[in-house]
């Protein structure tokens, strides 16, 4: 359907309360449910999957030094919503459970493996049936980790791209006790907005391809297939198509996060009039106050484009006190097939330029107490010298037993890939520091995540100049990180042709994380890639010596 654009507000997810506690501690019991929902004000309502009956699923608001217990149930129906792939790890995930599997991944959460939501640890309703690395009901969230924008969403082996685009994410945002000290904006002036892509119905319901179509008929093919990589045609901005968002001619602190299946967002705010488009005129820009991981040392202003790959964060702060009356548009130039050089892919069918627009109300500033402080947070760097081990891995890509593109991630044994059942090869020990090599020898560019930790992008180079005999990394020779990968990091884009190079310490650091082995996993965090099969256990060995 062609939906008319701007025409609802943005909604705010709201926050949800514990319901009481467990051993001390507060305890959340969040539902997942099936649940009609209004998407778009010409559209009929939309059947989707919601934490707590919505979609996004409601904030949770957690504070450093306080941890909390969540039970997620599950109560979805037995039908999937979506077309469902039988094939992706068909040997080892049962397809005819009686209700649909999920299992809730807290993203960049520095918790124990068995409340990380891992792939493999599923359960269907009321855990009548479970994964193999299923343990516990109730999620324990340490909450020992710098004040950062989280987020949870659903992460069901072979299904993960399905269940969140059926609706399963939503932010988790932890402070600690100095935030209100940075008299940053806040309250009604922290806004946190999740942008994602998707396709409707002319009856409101969600498309989801089936991946059967004229250049993919294959006879092998199994149908319903995984499609390569999906891009909807229609914005969606916390959970309504094409939305509006009213603000006053002051600071704002915007907590924005790519919560697309595949796209890239690439942003900047641009002066729109609502008959003529754009007028090409520069917006506010973004002053980029911290990332996945937590508070940059110091603001960052964002002069040219803000990227985003698929479950990266942007904490930033934009003052509207200059633009009261106009009408601004989040533009976003990130081709879909993202490669890395933006807005330049004369092949790009499926673009998705206008985000979201913005109304500056009134005629002049008003007062505004909030403030960026020139210091926010604690980024110690990890000397390069500390690190105990490199790896190098890579991204790679084949095509499986039906002759479709499968994307894998190898080693510099194996570089062109492994599946996720081959045996583990990421077995860093505790209280170690790597550095990771990760290297692009695919077409495009992948947002590549590790769970449990927070790293530091070292730079990036052309594959052409890596030498994985090298034992060490010299950063002068590298392209220094990208303005949104400074400071704690839990995804980096990798784009094809290139090395990037991290440096992580798994476990405490400088009193700002905790200790944790187990098992964990690393992928790229495009959801049609880590379903097919881009994505490798991650196992922390305790340190035995
Ligand atoms: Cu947000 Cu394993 O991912
Ligand atoms: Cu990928």
């Amino acid at each position: 359907p062609e939906l008319e654009k701007w025409v609802d507000e943005v909604p705010r997810p709201g926050v949800i309360e514990p319901q009481g506690t467990k051993e001390g501690q507060p305890y959340y019991e969040v539902e997942i449910q099936e649940v009609e929902q209004d998407i778009h004000r010409d559209l009929p309502s939309t059947t989707v999957w919601g934490y707590d009956g919505q979609y996004p699923g409601p904030t949770i608001e957690a504070t450093r030094g306080e941890p909390i217990y969540i039970r997620w149930q599950n109560t979805l129906p037995d039908e999937h919503l979506l077309p469902v792939d039988t094939t992706i790890h068909g040997d080892k995930v049962p397809y005819d459970t009686t209700s649909s599997r999920v299992v809730t991944h807290l993203h960049g959460g520095n918790v124990e493996h068995e409340s990380d939501g891992k792939p493999l640890a599923w359960f269907t309703q009321d855990f009548e049936e479970t994964g193999p690395k299923f343990t516990k009901k109730d999620y324990h969230y340490v909450n020992d980790q710098p004040a950062s924008t989280l987020w949870y969403h659903d992460h069901s082996l072979g299904i993960t791209r399905l269940n969140v685009y059926a609706g399963l994410a939503g932010f988790y945002l932890l402070r600690d006790e100095s935030e209100p000290e940075l008299d940053l904006p806040s309250d009604e002036y922290e806004i946190p907005l999740v942008l994602q892509d998707r396709t409707f119905n002319d009856d409101g319901s969600l498309f989801y391809p089936t991946g059967v179509s004229e250049e993919n008929t294959a006879e092998s093919r199994p149908e319903p297939s995984i499609v390569p990589q999906f891009y909807g045609d229609t914005s969606v901005v916390n959970g309504k198509a094409w939305p509006r968002l009213t603000v006053e001619p002051r600071k704002y602190r915007l907590r924005l996060l790519n919560g697309a299946n595949s796209r890239f967002y690439n942003l900047k705010l641009l002066e729109y009039d609502e008959s003529a488009g754009t007028t090409g005129e520069e917006g506010p820009s973004f002053t980029l106050i911290g990332n996945d991981g937590g508070f940059l040392p110091e603001p960052v202003q964002i002069t040219d484009r803000l990227q985003l790959g698929s479950s990266k964060r942007a904490d930033v702060v934009v003052d509207f006190s200059e633009y009261a009356g106009q009408t601004l548009l989040l533009h976003n130039n990130a081709p879909a097939l993202f490669r890395g050089s933006v807005g330049d892919d004369a092949e790009d069918t499926k673009p998705l330029p206008e985000v979201m627009v913005i109304d500056v109300e009134g005629t002049e500033p008003v007062a505004d107490p909030s403030r960026v402080p020139s210091s926010l947070g604690r980024v110690p760097e990890i000397p390069i010298d500390s690190a105990d081990r490199n790896r190098y891995v890579t991204l790679a890509t084949q095509t499986d037993e039906y002759d479709r593109p499968v994307h894998l991630l190898g080693t510099g044994e194996n570089i062109t890939g492994n599946h996720l059942y081959d045996p583990v090869t990421e077995t860093p020990t505790l209280g170690t520091t790597e550095i990771w090599s990760i290297a692009n020898i695919t077409g495009m560019s992948h947002p590549v995540h590790l769970h449990l930790v927070h790293f530091q992008v070292l730079g990036h180079q052309p594959f052409s100049d890596f030498d994985p005999d090298a034992d060490t990394i010299d950063p002068a020779s590298l392209d220094p990180p990208r303005t949104n990968e400074q400071g704690w990091n839990d995804v980096v884009t990798v784009d094809p042709g290139e090395v990037a190079h991290i440096i992580v310490h798994f476990g405490e650091y400088d009193g700002l994380f905790n200790d944790q082995t187990g098992h964990y996993m690393w992928h790229c965090h495009m959801l049609e890639h880590e379903d097919h099969d881009m994505m490798r256990p991650l196992e922390v060995l305790p340190d035995d010596s």
